[in-house]
């Protein structure tokens, strides 16, 4: 990949990746105070929806075009497989589980609140962890490296 491409896919890469750490934070503070006020349930089906799953779906694949485009590889280096695993895994959970939570606790299922939090703790903890991967980018070559 030629150095000013390279710059434009890690620029959208960093911007929706972080932007999606960023946006898990204001899901947690919502699905807290959602406890006291239910009908935030709503805007954070919104942003699930219209937020989140676009940045997601950007993360992964702007992830694995710089991953293929670079020396890194995306099997190459430890810290690029770990990232590669964990946001796959992210993503259907975001997907699938987060997002059919969220249909049911704006829809007014009680039980589907802790379940938001839960899922928005776990998140973050994971996209910071994510983050912290991609500055240190720590445990040298795969055996395929
Ligand atoms: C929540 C998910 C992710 C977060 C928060 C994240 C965050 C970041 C950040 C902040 C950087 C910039 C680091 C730097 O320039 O020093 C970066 C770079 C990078 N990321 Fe991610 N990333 C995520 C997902 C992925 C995925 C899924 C892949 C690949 C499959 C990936 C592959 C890469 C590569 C190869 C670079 C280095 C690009 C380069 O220096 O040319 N990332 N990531």
């Amino acid at each position: 990949m030629k150095p000013k491409a390279r710059k434009t896919w890690l620029l959208l890469h960093v911007i929706t990746s972080v932007g999606w750490l960023g946006v898990t934070i204001g899901m947690l503070v919502l699905a807290l105070a959602a406890f006291d006020a239910p009908q935030l349930y709503q805007a954070m089906e919104l942003l699930g929806d219209l937020v989140v799953l676009p940045l997601a779906l950007g993360a992964l694949v702007t992830g694995v075009v710089l991953s293929l485009g670079t020396k890194w590889g995306l099997v190459r280096h430890r810290w690029v497989l770990v990232k590669f695993v964990l946001t796959v895994v992210a993503v259907v959970a975001t997907t699938f589980s987060l997002r059919s939570g969220l249909h049911e606790a704006a829809d007014g299922v009680v039980a589907a609140g802790g379940d938001v939090l839960a899922a928005a703790c776990v998140s973050l903890a994971l996209y910071t962890f994510n983050t912290v991967l991609s500055v240190f980018k720590p445990w040298g070559r795969t055996r395929w490296g």
